[in-house]
């Protein structure tokens, strides 16, 4: 039986890579994003095994409606990746950072991954040995802060909390929940500039979803080593 996964935000940037990824290895992957036509697209250009499914990560209609297809589908998940996420380009200062901004970033890159794992957690208890991969970034990391993005390096700060307390949750059962660090990647957020390409950007995700050892949960990982919060 083949391995199943359902990454956020995969109609394009690294969610597209790690899903594109666990297709070519024989994986049933759900593709999901904020628009049908996106997902749609997206999945027909990989291959017809991957199925598109439309997933507002904001909106709790929108997941558990997901939630509903994928169930019917299949009887269990083996990983889920938490990959959507929003960034604005030109956030300026802490001094100024408007709450509404940081309400809207842990919307999405933050309450989203809670509630998708909150919501598709009785479909990775099914597995024989799940995994949760919450996309989120080096700006987060309270070890290195800097003045860049205070809203965005917030809310990672906060998904790596989420992180942290689902792995201490379950750390009794067969299922690891880690955070990653892509780097700094070629995609509409990461910019032209970028040093990585999608493929480097979606390796240690694509490792810890098939190759990583399932006792390695609760870290933060970059490059497959884990890094400091
Ligand atoms: N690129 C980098 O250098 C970098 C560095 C560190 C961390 N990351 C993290 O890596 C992840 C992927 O980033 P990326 O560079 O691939 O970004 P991207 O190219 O901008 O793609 C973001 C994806 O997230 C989706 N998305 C946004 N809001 C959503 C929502 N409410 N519900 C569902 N999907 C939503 C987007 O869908 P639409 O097409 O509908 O907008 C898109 O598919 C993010 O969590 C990001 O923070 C990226």
């Amino acid at each position: 039986m083949p391995s199943i996964a359902l990454v956020t935000g995969a109609n394009r940037g690294i969610g597209y890579e790690v899903a594109r990824q666990l297709a070519t290895r024989g994986w049933i992957v759900f593709l999901t994003g904020r628009t049908l036509a996106a997902v749609k697209r997206a999945a027909s250009s990989i291959d017809s095994s991957v199925t598109p499914i439309p997933l507002d990560v904001t909106s709790r209609v929108s997941i558990e409606a997901a939630f509903g297809i994928v169930s019917q589908t299949v009887d269990h998940l083996d990983v889920l990746i938490n990959n959507a996420g929003i960034l604005d380009q030109d956030e300026g200062s802490i001094f100024d950072l408007p709450p509404e901004r940081l309400r809207r970033m842990f919307e999405t890159n933050t309450i989203g991954s809670l509630l998708m794992t909150q919501t598709f957690l009785p479909l990775l208890r099914k597995s024989g040995s799940a995994r949760i991969i919450n996309v989120s970034s080096g700006a987060g990391q309270l070890t290195d802060m800097d003045t860049w993005a205070p809203a965005y390096s917030i809310s990672k700060t906060a998904l790596n909390g989420v992180t942290g307390k689902f792995a201490a949750a379950l750390k009794d059962s067969n299922i690891a929940v880690n955070s990653v660090c892509p780097g700094w990647v070629r995609t509409d957020m990461g910019g032209n500039e970028a040093p990585r390409s999608l493929e480097e950007g979606a390796d240690t995700i694509v490792w810890l979803a098939t190759e990583a050892p399932i006792s390695l949960t609760g870290q933060f990982i970059k490059d497959r080593k884990v890094i400091p919060w």
